[in-house]
């Protein structure tokens, strides 16, 4: 391994523990810890998931990294410092944030993810790509949650890092998260390696419904049996968990939805099939959607729940149904 990427490793390794020692350990940790507990996570949960604080300031990391000698140019260059334009300062990235320190599949911290505690934007903030960090390769949390995955053979999947934690929390350890941008072949293939199910675990707001569907079909295409979970009320797990409670969280998670259901409920909200025009359209979607099922069982499973509540013939579904078949070859 190059000098180059022992440095980077090392320096994110001291940011995370500096920034540990911030929100544990000083004053300056008040107000994140605050608000850790407004959003309930506890001490022990913070500990595991090595969550820190960057404080409100422009040079705390910086000096810190100065300090100790280390290539400011690098730090940079490693998407832990920021630079500004007009005099090529370097400046720290993270203020204000509770950190989430993201690793690679052996548990070395390779990026930070920060939230802001108030409510100015963005909300989260990443560390930009380097070279050791390629966002669309990296699930959160899959360093701590392999073995329980192994185990089960199932993944449950979500969007945020606050949604693994609160269902670490509940009981649920072989959780994982894609970092904000959706969901790419590469993770899906990390997956397969680790797993034969994935449990799609998104927020039920209509983008979160939107980069499900967009998952599901990748992870379908990498041999994944793939499941979808809906929380009522547009919620996100998180929510849910805070909510509800654990107990009916893990319900709900034991009651997902098959690809083929999850479909026929998302196109069951777009279109009005009251109207006449608008139903035929949903019947074709649907037939699309049954058309790339390879189990026969399983697409006359389907063809069946529509005749009988659209009250058309089974065999007219089915040979509209080949139809699409053959067209899609
Ligand atoms: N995300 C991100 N950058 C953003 C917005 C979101 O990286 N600008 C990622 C983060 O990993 C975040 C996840 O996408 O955890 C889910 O985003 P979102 O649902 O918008 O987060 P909220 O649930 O609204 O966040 P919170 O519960 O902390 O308010
Ligand atoms: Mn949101
Ligand atoms: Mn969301
Ligand atoms: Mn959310
Ligand atoms: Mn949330």
């Amino acid at each position: 391994e190059s000098s180059e990427k022992q440095t980077i490793f090392k320096a994110y390794s001291l940011a995370a523990k500096l920034y540990q020692h911030i929100l544990f350990q000083t004053d300056y940790g008040d107000p994140a810890r605050e608000y850790m507990k407004r959003r309930g996570i506890s001490s022990e949960t913070a500990e595991v998931f090595e969550l820190g604080f960057a404080p409100d300031s422009w040079d705390f990391v910086t000096q810190f990294y100065e300090k100790r000698g280390f290539n400011l140019a690098l730090m940079h260059k490693a998407g832990i410092l920021a630079q500004r334009d007009f005099d090529r300062k370097y400046f720290d990235l993270f203020r204000n944030r509770l950190i989430f320190p993201i690793a690679d599949s052996q548990g070395k911290i390779i990026a930070f993810g920060g939230r802001i505690l108030n409510d100015a934007q963005p909300k989260y903030l990443n560390s930009p790509e380097h070279p050791f960090f390629n966002k669309s390769r990296i699930l959160f949390n899959l360093h701590r949650a392999k073995n329980e995955i192994r185990r089960k053979r199932q993944v449950i999947l979500f969007e945020g890092y606050m949604d693994v934690i609160a269902a670490w929390e509940a009981g649920v350890r072989n959780g994982v998260a894609s970092l904000g941008t959706s969901f790419t072949e590469e993770q899906a293939k990390i997956i397969k390696r680790n797993a034969d199910q994935v449990v799609i675990c998104y927020d039920s707001d209509s983008p979160g419904i939107e980069a499900a569907m967009k998952a599901a079909y990748i992870l379908q295409a990498a041999e994944c049996q793939v499941r979808v979970v809906r929380f009522e009320d547009g919620l996100d797990p998180d929510e849910y968990i805070k909510k509800y409670g654990k107990d009916k969280f893990i319900a709900t998670l034991n009651q997902s939805l098959t690809v083929t259901s999850f479909k026929m409920e998302y196109l069951r909200k777009r279109h009005d099939v009251s109207d006449e025009q608008e139903r035929l359209v949903f019947i074709h979607e649907m037939l699309k959607q049954i058309s790339s099922l390879r189990s026969a069982v399983e697409r006359d499973h389907y063809l069946r729940l529509l005749a009988e509540e659209f009250h058309y013939s089974l065999e007219a579904l089915k040979e509209e149904q080949r139809k699409l078949f053959y067209q899609q070859k």
